[in-house]
């Protein structure tokens, strides 16, 4: 380390040397690593009350001779311009970067190479690259399907997943003995055998519970989609999973009839599969709607010729769709739902299923792997 030597000899080759010596070990340090930091190194050169200059100032300048003096100003005046004008420019060569690596801060300064200190990071190393993901097929799916609802003025709501009976089942008009209700079906919270039936809770096994929830806060006129996770008592295959998603629709208003849940429905497939497909209703049962309908469309893979992923058949069934019975409108009709006065439809969708259709996944698990090679296929 540089420190300012005593001066004895002003002749000019002695103030030659001590300044070159001075200059010297400057360049020497600034070419180093500043490990210390900056601002220490430019402390050290350039502070006020004790800077390498400031000695020299004191030691050399202030003791000179009287005719020594002019000479060892100048050059000091210039050795300050220099090592001044230097020191700033390092400020933005050695920035100091703090860079996290393996739970340790090590100090990076740019400029330097990595092998002169201990602390050094080689910037120069290409870096840790993220792999990325896209937007997963079934999240896109299901984000399409809302599209197409709110473009004819749907609404979008939630529900929790964590669910009573009541919401579940009982105001969707199950009958307390509907297989669904059992623990083979549905998954129930454990531990609640004190609490009175409806207040048990479950994993909701679809979204429809949430056109309660929607009625009992909003009054007529009502259109809503509602998309999310439910949960069923299935054990995991190709085509099943105890988690999946649906989309749920609800329209209810003065005079609305069969032939809107119609049109809706067909256009919304039009709109998601193309303008070419067909939908097809025929007789079906739930519960909660009457009467209800399945809705199939023509394939969207062979136009309805036939082929392996309609199962030679031409049509795909994608929902369960229906006109809300009367008994549900009883839950509500505190709130406006008089079933004598209003009339809806209801339909409901899982998402999966189209997404695997639409991307060709022939396997529901690939979908809740979470494995990022899956999902770069849809980048
Ligand atoms: N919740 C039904 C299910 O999970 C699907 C469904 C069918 C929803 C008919 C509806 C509907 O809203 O009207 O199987």
């Amino acid at each position: 380390m540089y420190t300012v030597p005593q001066l004895d000899d002003y002749s000019q080759e002695s103030l030659e040397k001590a300044f070159a010596e001075l200059r010297a070990a400057f360049d020497s340090e600034a070419q180093a690593p500043l490990d210390a930091g900056w601002k220490t190194f430019r402390d050290r050169w350039l502070g006020r009350t004790n800077g390498i200059l400031t000695q020299v100032n004191e030691q050399w300048l202030k003791a000179a001779p009287a005719e020594g003096k002019r000479e060892v100003g100048r050059r000091l005046n210039d050795a300050k311009d220099e090592i001044g004008r230097r020191v700033d420019e390092l400020k933005v060569e050695h920035r100091d970067v703090v860079v996290a690596v393996t739970g340790v801060q090590a100090r990076a300064s740019f400029g330097s190479p990595s092998v002169s200190g201990t602390h050094n990071l080689d910037v120069t190393l290409p870096g840790i690259r993220r792999p990325l993901g896209t937007e997963h097929p079934v999240i896109r799916t299901m984000n399409e399907i809302v599209a197409v609802f709110r473009a004819m003025g749907y609404s979008i709501g939630e529900g929790p997943e964590i669910e009573s009976d009541y919401y579940n089942f009982e105001a969707l008009n199950f009958p307390p003995n509907h297989p669904a209700r059992d623990s083979q079906d549905t998954l129930f919270v454990a531990g609640q055998e004190q609490k009175p039936a409806r207040e048990r809770l479950l994993l909701r096994t679809h979204t429809s519970p949430v056109q309660i929830r929607t009625m009992e806060k909003q009054p007529p006129p009502v259109r809503i989609v509602i998309p999310g996770k439910v949960y069923r008592h299935d054990t995991p295959d190709a085509s099943h999973s105890p988690l999946f998603h649906q989309v749920e629709g609800l329209a209810v208003d003065t005079g609305i009839t069969f032939s809107d849940l119609k049109g809706t429905l067909d256009h919304a497939m039009k709109a998601l599969f193309g303008s070419s497909v067909k939908t097809r209703f025929f007789p079906s049962f739930f519960p909660f709607t009457e009467p209800s309908a399945d809705v199939a469309v023509t394939c969207f893979k062979c136009n309805g010729k036939g082929c392996r992923l309609c199962k030679q058949s031409g049509w795909i069934e994608l929902l369960g769709s229906g006109m809300v019975d009367p008994a549900v409108f009883g839950f509500v009709k505190k709130n406006g739902y008089d079933p004598e006065k209003v009339s809806g439809f209801a339909f409901g969708m899982g998402v999966d299923r189209i997404a695997m259709m639409k991307y060709e996944i022939d396997d529901i698990s690939l979908l809740f792997q979470g494995d990022v090679r899956f999902l770069e296929q849809f980048a």
